[in-house]
């Protein structure tokens, strides 16, 4: 439905403020005056997760690559796919640049999202896309590293009956595994580009 794919966007966009007012230690500053900066980032954090090839992979064997984190489901109707296909068109755009990045794309819907229907999937997007999913207890857990909201919602249009209400940030972060970053599936391709090759 319109609306709330509208909804979910604006909340995105909330989200993805808040969770950079967090972080930045000016931000940070302005929100909690008097209480010293950490530094230390609320985003990311450790994973056990399958890969689209039924391979187990934590979050450590991304370790000195810079990580692009993206969650979603496969049946996503508009949003997900636009969103990886902004990250794929910007990731081509760096060319060899492109290399020290992986994307990732951790789906919500692990029940319908298994290795093969992500492999499946990940075929239309960046050769190098890396589809996760797991457990509902292992996909809960990563979501929640990445404060990402997502919830089943009945949906008669789909063969399932059920969809997914999912925020839809896309999270870089450096080859420590840190937040860097973050950038709506809005973003366009140019902007994420340019973006991703300052860091780099
Ligand atoms: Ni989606």
């Amino acid at each position: 439905m319109k609306w709330r794919i509208t909804a979910l966007v604006i909340l995105s966009f909330l989200l993805g403020g808040l969770v950079a007012m967090a972080i930045l230690p000016g931000g940070r500053e302005r929100l909690f005056s008097g209480l010293p900066s950490t530094g230390k980032a609320l985003v990311g954090g450790p994973f056990s997760l399958l890969d689209h090839t039924g391979r187990r992979v934590t979050d450590k064997d991304f370790r000195g690559r810079y990580m692009l984190v993206y969650f979603g489901f496969t049946y996503c109707p508009d949003v997900c796919p636009s969103g990886l296909q902004v990250i794929s068109a910007a990731l081509q755009k760096l060319e060899a640049k492109a290399d020290r990045i992986t994307p990732l794309f951790v789906t919500v819907d692990p029940e319908r999202d298994t290795p093969a229907q992500l492999a499946e999937y990940v075929k239309s997007f960046h050769p190098r896309l890396v589809g996760l999913t797991g457990t509902s207890q292992e996909v809960d857990a990563a979501a929640k590293a990445y404060r990402v909201y997502y919830k089943k919602v009945q949906d008669e249009k789909s063969t399932a009956g059920y969809t997914f209400d999912h925020t839809s940030i896309i999270y870089l972060m450096d080859p420590n595994g840190t937040y860097v970053t973050h950038f709506s599936h809005t973003t366009s391709v140019d902007t994420l580009a340019e973006r991703l090759a300052k860091v780099l």
